[in-house]
């Protein structure tokens, strides 16, 4: 196994922060400060310090989180929380985010330290679907689902929306979607803007451009006061897990997410 492969899987770092360490001498191997990233090590035989303390090799760990809303999709930052933050100090080693997800977006979030995977999972000729559940200040009608199916423009380019499939689950008024609704926020007297309609659905898209679903019912008229991710590919958010917290993904869950 490459070296930089083998301390990536062992928590030191993400492969591009190994690499650095590697290049600035801080690793040996069997005792010999090596400074070549790609040098194949026998990871049963060969000895690896970094920062001379022997380094244990993990191997590939995958994990499915429940994102809350409020924290960023980030490894560390200085003033807010991020998706790390969740993870025990043990379980954080080496892993990344597969993909983001809005501050204020909830539900599927993978982590991994295996950078193929994350790579085959984010590649955009792979068309991944990811499903996601919205709840809109707004209406949907026929002709803005045959526009959001078809493609919308979203930003300033001229591209369109790769086709996406749309099902509306409800319609009612803010009063009815007052869990989705942060409701509080609004004054309850302001009755105009409680009367609003508001429609909930599930959006499924096939690329990964900021803020996409937002920006898309933003394009056909509605204002998503609420967005989850339910679903990447044939794997869905385990609703067994509560809000910030996560579990490994099961071995078949894995193969299917390999496998798009
Ligand atoms: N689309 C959005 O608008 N936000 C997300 O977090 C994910 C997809």
């Amino acid at each position: 196994m490459r070296l930089d492969k083998f301390l990536a899987e062992s928590g030191i770092g993400t492969r591009k922060d190994v690499r650095t360490y590697i290049k600035d001498g801080m690793v040996k191997v069997n005792g010999k400060v090596i400074i070549k990233p790609a040098i194949d090590i026998e990871e049963n035989r060969d000895i690896i310090l970094y920062l001379d303390k022997v380094v244990k090799h993990i191997g590939k760990v995958y994990y499915m989180f429940h994102k809350p809303k409020g924290c960023i999709t980030a490894r560390r930052d200085e003033s807010q929380k991020t998706v790390l933050d969740y993870f025990s100090k043990e379980n954080m080693k080496g892993i990344f985010h597969v993909g983001r997800l809005d501050k204020d977006t909830e539900g599927l979030l993978l982590l991994t330290n295996d950078g193929e995977f994350e790579h085959g999972l984010m590649c955009p000729n792979k068309h991944v679907h990811k499903k996601y559940y919205f709840c809109a200040l707004g209406s949907l009608d026929e002709n803005d689902i045959k526009k959001l199916e078809e493609g919308v423009l979203i930003g300033k380019g001229k591209i369109l929306t790769k086709p996406a499939k749309i099902k509306v689950e409800k319609i009612g008024t803010c009063e009815d979607f007052q869990e989705h609704m942060g409701i509080e926020k609004f004054s309850k007297k302001d009755l105009g803007l409680y009367r609003q309609p508001v429609v909930s659905g599930y959006l499924t898209i096939s690329e990964g451009r900021k803020h996409q679903v937002k920006r898309m019912l933003k394009a056909v008229g509605c204002f998503v006061v609420y967005l989850k991710r339910v679903s990447i590919g044939n794997v869905f958010l385990d609703e067994t897990l509560e809000k910030g917290e996560y579990r490994f993904l099961t071995d078949s869950e894995v193969q299917m997410l390999s496998m798009m």
